[in-house]
């Protein structure tokens, strides 16, 4: 049992009873554990061993997870169709194979939950960094410097090397080395209004990331986590995974081991090539900075654009309650099917203290799909 920030005690039992509901639409496997275990969590016990911020049921399944691809002949593994399984997640033999695997894995998942935090690093939120640079090319820049904060395995870094496609539009990109892209991306386009091209992007002469973990494409157990942390029937996100950590273990994007709260990121973006203009970009990274911090990351990069004596760009996808900008956007009408998307927005920092801020669109968190808006911020 813990408290959330109102103050409210919730136990594993709410949490994953909650869970249930929030992976029933795409995951029916954790769906069907979370219902059970909404119930009596005790087979999730180890979970209550986790740091407070980090009781999450996606951090018990990532490690159950884990353990499966490690081990695809485990018997809950047929369960799993990222492990090869395709039996059917209402037969009656499921509750008993997980019980069955919780105990044999016991020690694991409690090393894992005590130990661990979820990481992602999705390469379907290109789909949005693309649009963002492509909006700082329209503007007449033709070569950047791109900065990631947060960048993980730094697999959206080499969004050049990938391939996007935006509803019924041609492929566009990539833009440097070998014609054929290291991975296609693809996204519904929601709503009437067509995104601005998506294409030429500005030549990225320069990119780096900032990351308080990063972790290697190359080493096998960053890959392990980072494909335990997707659900298991979500096969699209995880051939995308496969087909980008593959190609970055060969190529990958430098990251530097810092903390963005910190002026590790002003020495960051102090380091960059004079004369280039920098595109910051960051997703589901802000949430990870206190509030304070987040409230002056804006004022933190008009002074860099100042110090510089470049154009400081922000090319940001968090959710609306994290945007830089502020609330300004609240009066757009929520998404039909009750999504929380994420938002795009796109800033310029001038090196005399200008600013400006346009609202790109909504964006599915993981890139699933793209809700052209471009509104003032
Ligand atoms: C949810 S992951 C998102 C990764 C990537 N941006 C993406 O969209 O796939 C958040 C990342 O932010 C990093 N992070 C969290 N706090 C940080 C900080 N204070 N400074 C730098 N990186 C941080 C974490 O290590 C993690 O790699």
């Amino acid at each position: 049992v813990d408290a959330t920030d109102d103050g409210r005690l919730v136990t594993l039992e709410d949490r994953f009873a909650r869970f249930a509901v929030e992976s029933a639409p795409t995951s029916p496997v954790y769906a069907r554990f979370s219902t059970w275990l909404g119930e009596d969590a005790a087979p999730a016990a180890a979970l209550a061993l986790a740091p407070p911020g980090q009781v999450r049921p996606t951090l018990w399944f990532a490690g159950l997870h884990a353990a499966l691809l490690r081990d695809p002949t485990d018997s809950l593994a047929a369960w799993y169709p990222s492990c090869g399984g395709s039996r059917d997640p209402t037969d009656p033999d499921l509750r008993a194979a997980l019980l069955a695997a919780v105990e044999r894995h016991g020690q694991w998942l409690e090393e894992v939950c005590a130990t661990r935090a979820t990481q992602t690093n999705e390469v379907g939120r290109t789909v949005a960094l693309r649009l963002g640079l492509a909006a700082v090319r329209a503007a007449g820049v033709e070569a950047v410097s791109l900065v990631e904060v947060g960048p993980s395995a730094g697999l959206l870094l080499r969004v050049d090397r990938y391939a996007h496609v935006y509803g019924a539009g041609p492929a566009v990109g990539p833009s440097r080395g070998p014609a054929a892209p290291d991975v296609t991306v693809t996204c519904e386009v929601r709503g009437d209004a067509t995104p601005a091209p998506a294409d030429p992007l500005p030549v990225i002469a320069d990119r780096v990331g900032l990351d308080a973990e990063p972790g290697d494409p190359a080493d096998p157990e960053v890959a392990l986590w980072l494909r335990a942390c997707l659900w298991p029937e979500h096969a699209v996100r995880r051939a995308r995974l496969d087909e980008a950590l593959a190609a970055a273990a060969a190529d990958p994007a430098p990251v530097v081991v810092g903390d963005a709260a910190t002026d590790d990121l002003e020495a960051l973006l102090d380091a960059r090539p004079a004369d280039l203009p920098v595109v910051v970009w960051h997703s589901s990274a802000l949430a990870y900075l206190a509030r304070p911090v987040r409230a002056g990351f804006a004022d933190r990069l008009a002074a860099a654009a100042g110090a510089r004596g470049t154009d400081v760009w922000q090319v940001s996808l968090e959710g609306d309650f994290l945007a830089p900008w502020d609330a300004a956007h609240t009066d757009v009408p929520p998404e039909p099917d009750g999504w929380i998307a994420h938002v795009l927005g796109l800033a310029r920092y001038r090196p005399d203290g200008r600013r400006e801020a346009r609202l790109l669109a909504r964006v599915e968190p993981h890139g699933r799909w793209v809700r052209w808006l471009d509104l003032p911020a």
